[in-house]
């Protein structure tokens, strides 16, 4: 199994026999490989690139270049996962046609597998054209970030009983239209176990509780590589960013005096 390379079909039979399924973002070739190493099921190359390694303020600004050039970096180094290319805001919402071509270019020019994109009942149509054209589509609702502006805020979603109704029957509407799995963010964990036992594809969480079928982070995040952003829902398994800048401080310090290069590192 372990060796086996992921594809939808895997997924929906680990939903079946309640095997969790593990995905992590990656942007980069050496991040890739390193996740992929380590046994992940999936990789998704997502937009949060915008905002984690481009400096942009969110998700809205990155562009379908700039996506497909990461997710080439990403599809390089990976041979097992499942990798999962992120539509950037604009790429699916103008027409169907713009969206088909969008998705496609992932798969033919970026070399990945699958493609996800947000929303709910406004994305059904296009759902069903791309899966029509043998791409598979990730579904991702709650906290839908490309919405920012719509929102106000990256706060819960579904809190509120008619909200809390509206993403059930949108998490119905997206299996319906034939997506593979769905990302549930930031949504009460409670509402996230009713859609995981309604919906037959797998449920993917992120904030969204234990019982989804899987679980996604932002890489960067949870290997505490920002110091001062610490979203409640990402659990820090390490604290690299703090190391990377106390190595950075202790090279400056040994080139300033004169410490570095010593003679184990000259020729
Ligand atoms: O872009 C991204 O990293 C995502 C995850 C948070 C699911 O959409």
């Amino acid at each position: 199994m372990a060796d086996k390379k992921v594809t939808t079909k895997t997924l929906k039979e680990m939903k079946k026999s309640g095997d969790k399924i593990t995905m992590l973002t990656a942007y980069d070739a050496l991040m890739a490989a390193q996740i992929e190493e380590s046994g992940i099921d999936m990789i998704l190359v997502g937009d949060s690139v915008a905002n984690v390694l481009l400096g942009y303020k969110n998700t809205i600004p990155v562009t379908m270049e700039e996506m497909l050039h990461h997710c080439r970096a990403v599809t390089s180094a990976v041979k097992r996962a499942l990798v999962v290319g992120d539509m950037p805001f604009m790429a699916y919402q103008v027409s169907g046609k713009d969206a088909l071509k969008n998705a496609g270019r992932f798969l033919k020019e970026a070399g990945a597998e699958a493609v996800k994109l947000e929303g709910g009942s406004e994305v059904f149509e296009v759902i069903k054209k791309i899966n029509d054209a043998g791409i598979p589509v990730m579904g991702h609702l709650g906290l839908t970030p490309q919405s920012i502006n719509k929102f106000g805020g990256y706060g819960l979603r579904g809190g509120a009983e008619k909200e809390a109704k509206k993403i059930i029957e949108d998490a119905k509407g997206i299996e319906e239209a034939g997506a593979f799995s769905l990302v549930l963010e930031k949504i009460p964990a409670e509402l996230a176990t009713s859609i995981t036992k309604t919906v037959n594809i797998p449920t993917i969480g992120i904030g969204a509780g234990v019982d989804c079928d899987g679980q996604v982070l932002v890489t960067h995040d949870m290997l505490g590589q920002f110091e001062k952003i610490k979203p409640k829902f990402s659990k820090r398994y390490a604290e690299i960013g703090s190391i990377a800048k106390k190595a950075y401080k202790q090279y400056i310090k040994e080139v300033k005096e004169k410490r570095f290069p010593d003679d184990q590192h000259s020729y």
